[in-house]
């Protein structure tokens, strides 16, 4: 593959046919700016990595951070019908007995008997061959559980076996009625949490989209069962509108209408919000229906009584649940791609991570315009010092010119940079450069942080 390429997010560049090849290009300069740039790495690369599993470096941590965050924000702190848990990763197994887990969350395995390769049976066209030898002798499909086992305690027998939880939602059925207990709050309400997810998925692929260890962002939102379709409607608005503020272009957003026979077991409605990635149009996140059948299940499974005591006397009753379920590192992707833009500074190729202001891993680069003069470098760690103690992340980079400089802080998505010059001596104003537009202003120093502000 050779030539300039044009993504529609390039300017200027000559066109090149394959849009399939194009796609590709992007999401691997997307993963390569991640690993140079310490976003995300492969995990335990140094010993070969282990497939499915990925280490967030510095920026990457500061990026997952804000978003869950800006998250939590929205959906919590913002409102008065949520609150939060944050339960065990490693539950009783009768959890996932009464959840269906241990039944049902399976994939279509299906082997080559040639090779040995394995593969997921929905996922690949069988008729065209294995996609590693080409061979079509095929073993018989059969369904394989994806949830990771464990053994509880120094004894490995039949009593001791856990399982690491395949999603975050079971941690807040079963405190549901902990939650009721000590709040009391008024129905319709919603408890969220954050956290890993483990799903020994058969073939983990395209970057952090589906990997084995992952973070959702759930909510079981508690509703009287005659108003799950108005609900419904209220929390896919908010998904929405939360996406936006992340920088998501309505364009890229579809919502997909799950049939019957694809809908998880314990959904009477789904809708999939499906966004374009470079890799095609995929699940970025899935909000369902999923009736009382949670915690009907619990109450079987436990004998306790998961009713709701409506405050104005009427009838207790089980409550159904609407279920918004992020995916942590799918989101991420998302905004990577979006925020990902190449245009031409001066005639020369520039990449910047356009990222919302309020999710950008690094808010402000300070850098005196020349390393070796110690005035200029001074007042400028006087700046960088004043505007750590705010709290907001900020870096220092004195090293090669400051074009360069201005070209790393754009490929990991600073918004403003802040250059201490001579002028600086003489007016106490220092230059700020906008990422998106590169253009520069005057600001004088004691006004800095109002000017930034705004
Ligand atoms: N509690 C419902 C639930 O877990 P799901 O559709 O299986 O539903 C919800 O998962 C979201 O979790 C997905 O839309 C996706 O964003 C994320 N997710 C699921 N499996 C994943 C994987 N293997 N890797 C990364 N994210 C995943």
């Amino acid at each position: 593959m050779s030539g300039e390429r044009k993504t529609g997010l390039v300017l200027g560049f000559s066109e090149r046919d394959c849009s399939f090849c194009d796609k590709i290009f992007l999401m691997e300069e997307i993963i390569s700016l991640c690993k140079r740039r310490g976003f995300i790495y492969q995990g335990s690369e140094i010993y070969g990595g282990l497939a499915g599993t990925w280490d967030y470096g510095p920026l990457g941590v500061a990026l997952k951070r804000n978003i869950i965050r800006e998250w939590w924000k929205f959906f919590v702190d913002s409102r008065d019908d949520m609150l939060g848990v944050d339960a065990a990763i490693l539950m009783n197994p009768k959890t996932w007995v009464a959840s269906g887990h241990t039944t049902t969350f399976s994939d279509p395995l299906i082997e080559c008997e040639d090779c040995h390769g394995r593969f997921r049976a929905d996922k690949i066209d069988l008729d065209a061959g294995c996609p590693t030898c080409g061979a079509k002798t095929w073993g018989e499909i059969r369904q394989f559980n994806m949830m990771f086992e464990t053994n509880v305690g120094p004894v490995r027998d039949e009593d001791s076996v856990a399982y690491l939880r395949p999603e975050t939602a079971q941690g807040i059925f079963t405190n549901f009625k902990n939650v009721v207990d000590s709040f009391y709050p008024d129905l319709p309400f919603g408890i969220a949490q954050v956290g890993k997810a483990f799903r020994n998925e058969i073939s983990p692929r395209d970057f952090v989209f589906r990997s084995r260890e992952f973070e959702q962002m759930e909510i079981e939102y508690f509703i009287d069962p005659t108003t799950w379709e108005e609900n419904f409607e209220k929390l896919l608005g908010l998904t929405h509108e939360f996406l936006s503020q992340v920088g998501l272009p309505t364009t890229k957003i579809h919502e997909l209408e799950v049939p019957d026979s694809e809908r998880a077991h314990y959904s009477k409605r789904t809708v999939d919000i499906e966004f374009d990635f470079p890799i095609g149009r995929e699940e970025l996140l899935g909000i369902a229906y999923r009736t009382d059948f949670d915690l009907k299940n619990i109450e079987r499974e436990s004998g306790k009584k998961m009713e709701y005591r409506p405050k104005d006397g009427s009838a207790p009753f089980v409550p159904h649940v609407i279920e918004p379920s992020f995916g942590v590192e799918r989101l991420i992707m998302a905004i990577l791609t979006v925020a990902y833009q190449e245009d031409k500074i001066d005639g020369e190729r520039r990449i910047a991570l356009k990222l919302p202001e309020h999710i950008a891993p690094i808010k402000y680069l300070v850098s005196p315009l020349l390393k070796n003069k110690p005035e200029l470098v001074t007042r400028a760690r006087e700046i960088y010092d004043n505007l750590k103690t705010t709290g907001e992340p900020v870096m220092w980079d004195d090293s090669g010119n400051i074009g360069k400089r201005y070209r790393r802080a754009d490929e990991i998505g600073i918004p403003h940079c802040i250059v201490v010059d001579f002028t600086t001596l003489e007016d106490d104003t220092v230059t700020v450069r906008d990422r998106d537009t590169t253009k520069q202003v005057r600001v004088k120093i004691k006004e800095l942080t109002n000017v930034l502000n705004d």
